[in-house]
Parts: C-alpha cells; structure tokens; sequence
C-alpha cells in the first residue's frame, strides 16, 4: 500500500517509514521540518536502500495536501504523526497548540475524504487517560481532561476522528494511545533529535551520560511507588512503529464506517531510577543524577494494559529495556 506519512521525518515517523517499507509498503512523508531535520530523509534511503518520496509543506495546508494526493495517485491510508508536542511549551503557547494540531488534522480529514482515502492511524496518547485509577490502563479506562493544552489536543483529535468517521463519508480509522516511546533503530542512524534541552527521560539521561548536560534531575523521589520515583511504560520505537503497520492492515480489512482505540505499550512499569540503573549497566557508562522536587502535572505510574492490541492484531512488543537504552546509547554517540 502507499501510505501518506505526515510528520515521516520525525521521531516515530521516520522510523514508521523504514517499517513500512520492510514490510513491502510505500511512505510518502509529508513533512514542514518544524521539529525534524532534512538530512533525516537521507538516512531513510540509507537504511532501506530505496529513494523516500517527500513533500515539504504544512498539513493544515489543504492546498498542499490536495497537491499530494493528485500527485502520489493510489494513497490507501494516512498515518497522522504531524503534531507539536511538548508538554511544557503548549501551557505557554496553548493557542499555537489548539490551531495546529487540530486544523491538520481537520484537513487531513477534509482531503482524504475529498479523494477517497479511506484509512487513517492517529497518533494519540496515554495522556488521554490523566490520573488514571489504577494501572495497567485499559482502553476502557475513561479518558479525562488532560493536564495541558497539547494533551487536551489529544482528547480533542480522538473526538474530531470519530465524529467524522460515523458522520463523514467512507473513512475508517484507529487512534493509537502510545505510552512512553524511547530508543533509537538499531542501525544508529535514526533517533530522537529533541531540541534544546531535552523534555524527556531518556534523551536527558544519554545528553547526561555523553557529558552533555551537567547531570539529570529526578524528578521526585517520593512518589507512592517501589523506589519512589516515576513508573512509565518505555517502548522501543521499532516496536511501536510496526503496531502501525499492523494497523494499517488491520483498518484496510475493516468495512467502513469503523473506529478504534488501542494501548501501544510493553505492559511493564519501569521507574525512573531503574531506567537510570538498566542504562549504566548495559552500556558502561555512568549517569551523573540527583534528586530533585516533583515535575507539575506528573503522575505517578502510568503503564498499558495492551491485552486489546495483541488479540486484536497480533502486535505485542518484541524489544527489551535493555534494546531500547543500548539503541538510545547508540545513537547518541552517533550525533556526538
Ligand atoms: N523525568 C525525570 N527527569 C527528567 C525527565 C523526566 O525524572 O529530566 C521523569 C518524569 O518525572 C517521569 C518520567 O521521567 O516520571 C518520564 O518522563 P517523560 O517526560 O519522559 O515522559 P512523560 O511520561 O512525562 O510524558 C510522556 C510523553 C508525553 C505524554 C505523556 C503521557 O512524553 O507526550 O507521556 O502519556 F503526554
């Protein structure tokens, strides 16, 4: 199938591509570089030994997307990456938030529908759950109103889809929750790029490692959980990019209309001082931390319940923590 891959050129996108491709599909990455780079473009060739179609444009362009679809003929289905994300930054700019990831996808919407594509992945977020109850979470856990703009988005998008997909024409379409992604691919030549200083565990802990960044902080030591600290649900990102494609095959069979939810997570809970810990042993290598107060807005322990996705679509994580903080090592002394 060819697949439009909007957002193909970041983190989980690109690494969706080299997936797609693997398994006999064909990406278009549609892509504004906003927070990716270029010369990612030509690691994909490198990695699948093939040439990437790319389009460079803004996805709430409807102008651009239309000029996309006409162009690549026979698109089957849209994986939606493209989103701003940092959690911090939309509670700053949650207008810049709102407007962007929620008119792409309207357009989105809007021109598959106008072409008659029919299937659509949404990158969604375990955020959609807030505090949850208790864990592992469940699809049937309710969704509550998210503790930051970008989060709310999330929410938002889930609503957006599946209103359109009951009322709209001929549209099929699955929202993915991913939990905590980490790693790298195991070549080393395609990874996180976040920038400035990093928002995120395991970026911060190779920036530390690498001497990057003076030392990490913890946040918070002093959370109801085994060592005190955060519990997440890390998963490799190849992992997570091949639970696309499992769902891409899975909607192309499903008659229209038809929406789903599922978790992407291990169904382990790991804490922060753990990944700490996993990370020096496995790769030699120390990282320089103290403990510091709680993050505003963190939860405790947050990880999947992915029962759903495994009956559902056979997809279950492959990759161990150890894979995930090796990759993630790997390709930080890539860059450095
Ligand atoms: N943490 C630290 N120090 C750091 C960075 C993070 O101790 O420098 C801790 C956090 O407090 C948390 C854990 O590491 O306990 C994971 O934090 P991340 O920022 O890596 O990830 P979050 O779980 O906060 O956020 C992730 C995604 C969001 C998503 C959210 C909820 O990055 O996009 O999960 O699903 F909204």
């Amino acid at each position: 199938m060819k697949i439009l891959v909007t957002g193909g050129a970041g983190f989980i996108g690109s690494h969706t591509a080299i997936e797609l491709i693997s398994k006999g599909h064909t990406p278009v990455i549609a892509d504004n570089f906003s927070n990716s780079e270029k010369w990612i473009l030509g690691r994909l060739e490198e990695i699948s030994q093939q040439e990437i179609i790319f389009y460079e444009g803004d996805c709430s362009d409807g102008n651009f997307l239309a000029e996309v679809f006409s162009r690549e003929k026979n698109i089957a289905g849209a994986i939606h990456f493209a989103a701003k994300k940092a959690v911090g930054e939309s509670m700053e700019k949650p207008l810049i938030y709102y407007k962007n990831n929620l008119l792409s996808l309207i357009v989105l919407l809007e021109t598959m529908q106008e072409f008659g594509v029919k299937n659509l992945v949404f990158s969604s977020s375990a955020t959609v759950y807030g505090e949850p109850g208790s864990c592992p979470i469940p699809e049937t856990a309710p969704r509550q109103k998210a503790a930051s703009p970008y989060g709310n988005t999330k929410v938002i998008c889930e609503d957006i889809i599946s209103d359109s997909v009951f009322g709209g024409k001929n549209i099929s379409a699955i929202s993915l929750r991913y939990f905590n992604p980490i790693g790298a691919h195991p070549s080393g030549l395609i990874g996180e790029l976040p920038i400035g200083i990093p928002n995120n565990l395991v970026p911060y802990v190779t920036q530390a490692a690498a001497g990057i960044r003076e030392k990490l902080t913890v946040f918070g030591n002093d959370y109801p959980t085994p060592d005190g600290s955060g519990v997440r649900d890390f998963i490799h990102v190849v992992d997570l990019a091949q639970a696309h494609i499992k769902t891409l095959e899975y909607l192309e069979k499903q008659n229209t209309p038809f929406y789903d939810v599922f978790n992407v997570g291990t169904g382990q809970g790991n804490s922060v001082l753990e990944i700490i810990q996993t990370f020096e042993k496995v790769n030699g290598v120390e990282v320089p931390y103290e403990i510091g107060p709680r993050r505003p807005g963190d939860i405790a322990t947050c990880f999947a319940d992915p029962q759903k996705i495994e009956k559902t679509l056979g997809w279950k994580t492959e990759k161990t923590l150890e894979e995930s903080l090796i990759d993630a090592w790997k390709w930080q002394n890539y860059l450095t």
